[in-house]
């Protein structure tokens, strides 16, 4: 693995889930691979489980692992090309990256979408940007559109409920993407990237659902079916993912924000005792209720701590790349 910018970076899905799920058996199984190795994991947007569990899975396998908080320990930096830098911007990635790729053996980048401008957004300006100018693997800690790692953490988990419950055994599982409500505009990365990676893994059928006007890019939903009913939606699901995201086309904005789409035990009661599922961090009573997220078919916390696990699998194979060279 050179890169891991999405499910494209990735050569075979259900062996990364295998090689994560090891690595939860055995934390430290690898503790050597990443001895006199250093990974620079640098923040342009608040995180708190990314940040954590990249640390953790770094340290795992022997790794240095330095955090630089741009927004707020470093300078302003600048990515348009040819750009005037006569305003706020201090530091173009142009100078930057290259440090970093001297100082580190592998850049982890987080960056969010402007959610003004859809063109800059999908065209991944910033992360393309360090990947051109960084020279080292770089990884992406979620991006404009994508957030490959919770992907990746997600397919884990639901894998391994599946290995867990004769009942889901034998049969391809329903997952259902259910938008909900929010108080602000999000991203649509989570949304996007699950997709990506469900339609990648080709294991379920996949089900998307939310109001009109909420549909994402098609090159991330794929043949999924798109339902605007949630509650048929829901009907028979083993897997509910809950995410609110803004609209694609119009971008940027909230249309509908119908209090009636957050998931609550009276729509759960709708599916095959779904496991539920959310990338966190939530908006408790907005986008789940209580009863749900407290309640025992909530997956949450689990799919929070397998964030250690995807990432110690894909920073594995990032440092044995780095060890071939
Ligand atoms: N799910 C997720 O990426 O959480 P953080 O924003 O806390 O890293």
């Amino acid at each position: 693995m050179n890169q891991f910018i999405s499910v494209e970076d990735v050569a075979d899905i259900p062996s990364l889930v295998s090689q994560a799920l090891a690595f939860k058996q055995d934390p430290w199984k690898s503790k050597t691979l990443g001895q006199q190795k250093r990974i620079g994991c640098i923040f342009l947007n608040p995180s708190m489980r990314t940040r954590l569990s990249t640390q953790i899975a770094a340290q795992q396998l022997g790794m240095e692992c330095i955090v630089f908080n741009v927004g707020q320990d470093g300078w302003a930096l600048e990515f348009e090309d040819e750009a005037i830098m006569s305003g706020n911007t201090v530091e173009h990635v142009k100078d930057a990256a290259p440090i970093f790729g001297k100082y580190f053996d592998i850049l982890a980048i987080r960056t969010f979408p402007s959610l003004k401008n859809k063109a800059d957004d999908y065209s991944e300006l910033y992360i393309r940007q360090f990947i051109r100018y960084a020279g080292i693997p770089v990884l992406s800690l979620e991006s404009a559109t994508l957030h490959p790692l919770q992907s990746l953490t997600d397919i884990i988990t639901i894998q391994e409920s599946i290995n867990e419950t004769p009942a889901l055994q034998g049969r391809r599982p329903k997952i259902v993407l259910s938008w909900a409500p929010h108080v602000k505009p999000l991203p649509q990365c989570v949304a996007n990237s699950f997709a990506q990676w469900v339609n990648a893994w080709g294991e379920a059928d996949f089900v998307i659902t939310h109001p009109e006007d909420y549909e994402l890019d098609p090159k991330f939903t794929g043949k999924a079916t798109l339902e605007y009913d949630q509650d048929k939606a829901l009907a028979g699901a083993d897997f509910v993912y809950v995410k609110n995201w803004s609209t694609y086309q119009d971008y940027g904005k909230i249309y509908c924000n119908d209090p009636g789409w957050m998931l609550t035990d009276k729509k759960l009661a709708l599916t095959n005792q779904a496991r539920v599922m959310h990338c966190l961090p939530v908006r408790r009573n907005v986008e789940l209720s209580d009863e749900v997220l407290d309640g025992p078919q909530s997956i949450v916390t689990r799919e929070a701590s397998n964030r250690v696990w995807a990432a110690q699998a894909v920073l594995a194979e990032l440092l044995k790349t780095i060890r071939q060279r």
